[in-house]
């Protein structure tokens, strides 16, 4: 019995790490001037959660450290690839972002793109990005997020919500992650709030910003 759970959860890793990799050029398409505006100026090293198959790591300078907090162990020949690809230093941890092993006001800027939509708790998450940056470090996320509420679309993600989970490997349609990132104790949050247009409609609510502690 719980090998059975165990293959079917390697399977589905394995699967989102497929799709994650098919659709990274068109993350590019609809994300990239988003991102390349905020990876712009980046400290030398950087740390990076959940970052997939390294969808970000094209707008990375060569030469950067990117300690990459990557559970999904399916994803991380993506990731040796994609640092080798753009001459990134890889540091590949295979931990949750709940608990980061990482020193305390340690580092100068935390990334996250489409993840506090897969994490068990979300607060928990912000809550450990906030403790490892240092003072005036900056937290830099980009999110798909709930619909304006007793939307059409909130419906929708709401009919979705369990299959979605399920096909997406945890990813929740409906999360309020502005709130999570606003209670966080940030001194400073920027939050720029859009529709993304694209056939990918029940994720299209996105916020996008930089907190900064
Ligand atoms: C939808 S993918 C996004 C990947 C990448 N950031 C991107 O923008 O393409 C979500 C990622 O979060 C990772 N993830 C899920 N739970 C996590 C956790 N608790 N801590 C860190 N990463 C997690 C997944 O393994 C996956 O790589």
């Amino acid at each position: 019995m719980l090998s059975s759970i165990m293959k079917t959860n390697d399977i589905r890793e394995a699967l989102m790490a497929r799709l994650l990799r098919a659709i990274e050029g068109s993350m590019h398409v609809v994300y990239g001037q988003r991102k390349r505006a905020v990876f712009r100026d980046l400290p030398a090293t950087i740390v990076e959660i959940g970052p997939g198959t390294g969808a970000n790591m094209r707008y990375y300078a060569p030469g950067t450290r990117v300690i990459a907090v990557e559970p999904n162990p399916a994803m991380h020949p993506y990731l040796r690839k994609a640092a080798r690809r753009y001459s990134l230093q890889l540091d590949l941890r295979s931990t949750k972002a709940e608990h980061l092993d990482l020193v305390t006001e340690s580092t100068e800027a935390v990334i996250s793109t489409l993840v506090l939509c897969s994490v068990d708790d979300p607060e928990q998450v912000v809550s450990e990005i906030r403790r490892v940056l240092k003072p005036g470090g900056r937290f830099i996320y980009l999110e798909h997020v709930a619909a304006v509420k007793d939307t059409a679309l909130a419906r929708m993600q709401d009919f979705l919500y369990r299959l979605w989970l399920v096909l997406f490997d945890g990813c929740r349609l409906n999360r309020h992650t502005w709130t999570t990132i606003n209670a966080a104790g940030f001194q400073q949050v920027s939050m720029d709030c859009f529709k993304l247009k694209s056939a990918w409609v029940p994720v299209s609510p996105h916020i996008f910003g930089v907190a900064v502690k």
